[in-house]
């Protein structure tokens, strides 16, 4: 096989759509998907590849450095797309330990065994790091993030994503090591964990339970339906320079409130609930601490340069994203038992 490429993180969110278009796409490609299957990794999202040839998953995390060295030697891994994390801003808040050992130690692990495996040959392999704009900071005036915005993180989640994409430009400065690193805004869309925004709405509307809205809900978000973003992870990877940044969004940016406005009204014409009876379900709580007012991403580098462009307007995927939660009651109900349950009820109740 021409390649053979370490997915991390790909029973995850982000992850299980981009195995499912790298292996779909890329016969020629061997795909080994990489995940500890934490709370927010699941294998249901990987059932339609699960089967295919030039599909591999190996339950690992990233932690365990010998574990990674075994895995780069087993499958003789030519290049790295790094996506395994811990994602959540509430649970950083919680629990901030947990995130500088996946997205700091984790991710520099990696650096290392890459570093070793391809020993004298760096310049032949790529190390993609997948990040996020929230590594930028909160925008307050107008504007946006461009690649060249200074690091400005306000979160435990965002500080550790930020260190860990400073480990990567410095692998790549130190080491000569070939990396890439692609920074997104907010995703949407299947297979998203309902700890988020969007997915939480959508179960609490279909089980009429009340929606928790963050301070006014006046916070602005640039949100990217997930096909999108591995689309645009695929074109990084194959056109992307090598030591190169590049912004990732969906010139669509949405006020919290606004949106779960939108939810309720097409949830209400969906499950044929009378006008306006979700948004009553709305409920304004205690603000996160420390929270973001704005992201917004400046995509032009990668549309003029690698020609990459948003297939889907918002209304579209956002319709997209309700029927597929719809029509996947069992995902869901897999996903919200047990622990979540427990961390719901923490979270919001207290
Ligand atoms: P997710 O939380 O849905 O999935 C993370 C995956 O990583 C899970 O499958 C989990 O089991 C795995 N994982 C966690 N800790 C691990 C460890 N120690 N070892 C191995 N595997 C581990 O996250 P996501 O939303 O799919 O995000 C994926 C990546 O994209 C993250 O790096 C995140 O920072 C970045 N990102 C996310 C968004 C977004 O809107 N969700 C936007 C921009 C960037
Ligand atoms: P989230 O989906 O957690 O993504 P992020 O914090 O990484 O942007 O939250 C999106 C926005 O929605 C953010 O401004 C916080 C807000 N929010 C709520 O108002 N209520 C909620 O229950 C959650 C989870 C988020």
């Amino acid at each position: 096989m021409s390649k053979s490429i370490l997915i991390t993180g790909g029973a995850g969110f982000i992850g299980c759509h981009v195995v499912r278009l790298f292996v779909t796409k890329y016969s020629e490609y061997k795909i080994v998907n990489l995940d500890a299957l934490t709370y927010a990794g699941n294998l249901e999202n990987l059932k339609e590849v699960e089967n295919a040839p030039n599909y591999n998953f190996e339950k690992v995390d990233i932690q365990d450095a010998d574990a990674l060295d075994l895995i780069f030697a087993k499958h003789q891994i030519s290049d790295v797309i790094h996506l395994a994390a811990e994602s959540h801003v509430d649970r950083s808040i919680s629990d901030p330990m947990a995130f500088v050992k996946t997205n700091v130690f984790g991710t520099v692990n990696l650096l290392n065994a890459a570093k070793k495996a391809w020993v004298g040959e760096l310049d032949q392999h790529l190390f993609y790091h997948v990040s996020t704009d929230e590594v930028y900071g909160s925008l307050h005036d107008g504007g946006f993030f461009l690649e060249t915005t200074a690091y400005d993180p306000q979160s435990p989640y965002s500080a550790s994503k930020a260190a860990s994409d400073h480990f990567v430009r410095a692998y790549a400065n130190t080491y000569k090591m070939k990396t890439v690193v692609s920074n997104c805004s907010n995703n949407y869309g299947p297979n998203h964990f309902p700890e988020k925004l969007i997915p939480l709405c959508i179960n609490n509307i279909k089980n009429s339970k009340p929606l928790p809205v963050y301070g006014k809900g006046e916070n602005v978000r640039d949100w990217l339906f997930v096909k999108d973003h591995a689309r645009a992870i695929d074109t990084v990877f194959h056109r992307g320079k090598p030591g190169e940044t590049y912004n990732i969004g969906g010139f669509n940016e949405w006020k919290n409130i606004d949106i779960v406005r939108l939810l309720c009204q097409k949830m209400d014409q969906k499950l044929g609930r009378e006008a306006g009876s979700s948004e009553k379900l709305i409920t304004f709580v205690q603000d996160r601490a420390g929270h973001d007012l704005r992201y917004a991403i400046d995509a032009t580098k990668i549309q003029k340069e690698l020609g990459w462009d948003p297939s889907l307007q918002f209304e579209e995927g956002i319709e997209l994203t309700i029927d597929w939660y719809l029509a996947n009651e069992e995902w869901l109900e897999h996903v919200t038992s047990g622990a979540y349950q427990q961390y719901y009820k923490e979270l919001y109740e207290n």
